[in-house]
């Protein structure tokens, strides 16, 4: 235990001596990596489409852990890639069948922060970029199958830190993602889902 306990309580040391070091002047802007972590909710459009020549969908919305790893490449430019845990929806195909699908909607986005490299300490930003949606576990209750195909689709961001100190903020952002996926019952084409969901995220930041 001692071994071990030393060497720790030195390196430990020696990595809180050069944060502390490193923190002296440490602007809001390029060079920083970041990430983000927080409750997400996935809240579908209200209108999801019809499939099967005229029945009607409906996504439910969910709710999650998610985070966010950036970079930012210049004082008011950077990049951020939203990841998650799968989320799960519930959905129904009106008067056919309840169901649910897993979906996994990596977002990445590129950034503008009109304050950064300032002392500012409210930090607003926006951004555009793209999603990549894969589902998986799509269940119904009844026998027939349904798939969802993956969606590529564009995505919008908004969203702002709120600095507490050298590396941690408080973080809210939201992103508009279009996510159309095409839809098999029973291995027959059935129409297209449109989930094109609004992500509102809660949490903090911390940057490095
Ligand atoms: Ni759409």
């Amino acid at each position: 235990m001692r071994k071990v306990a030393l060497p720790t309580l030195l390196a430990a040391g020696i990595a809180a001596a050069a944060i502390t070091t490193s923190s002296q002047a440490f602007a809001y802007g390029e060079g920083d990596f970041f990430t983000r972590v927080g409750v997400a909710k996935v809240d579908p459009k209200s209108d999801n489409g019809e499939i099967l020549g005229g029945v009607d969908v409906n996504v439910d919305s969910e709710t999650n852990f998610a985070f966010t790893l950036g970079y930012r490449f210049h004082d008011k430019m950077g990049v951020e890639l939203l990841a998650a845990l799968p989320f799960k929806h519930d959905l129904q195909v009106e008067g056919v069948t309840d169901g649910s699908t897993k979906h996994l909607p990596p977002t990445l986005t590129l950034q503008y922060y009109p304050l950064g490299g300032t002392d500012a300490r409210v930090q607003p930003y926006i951004g555009a970029g793209i999603n990549y949606t894969r589902f998986s576990d799509e269940k119904t209750d009844i026998g027939a199958s349904l798939e969802l195909d993956d969606s590529w689709g564009a995505a919008g961001q908004v969203g702002v830190d709120l600095l507490i100190d050298d590396n941690w903020a408080l973080n809210a952002a939201a992103w508009y993602i279009d996510i159309d996926a095409d839809a098999k019952v029973g291995g027959a084409d059935a129409g297209t889902v449109e989930i094109d969901p609004v992500v509102v995220m809660a949490g903090i930041s911390y940057r490095f």
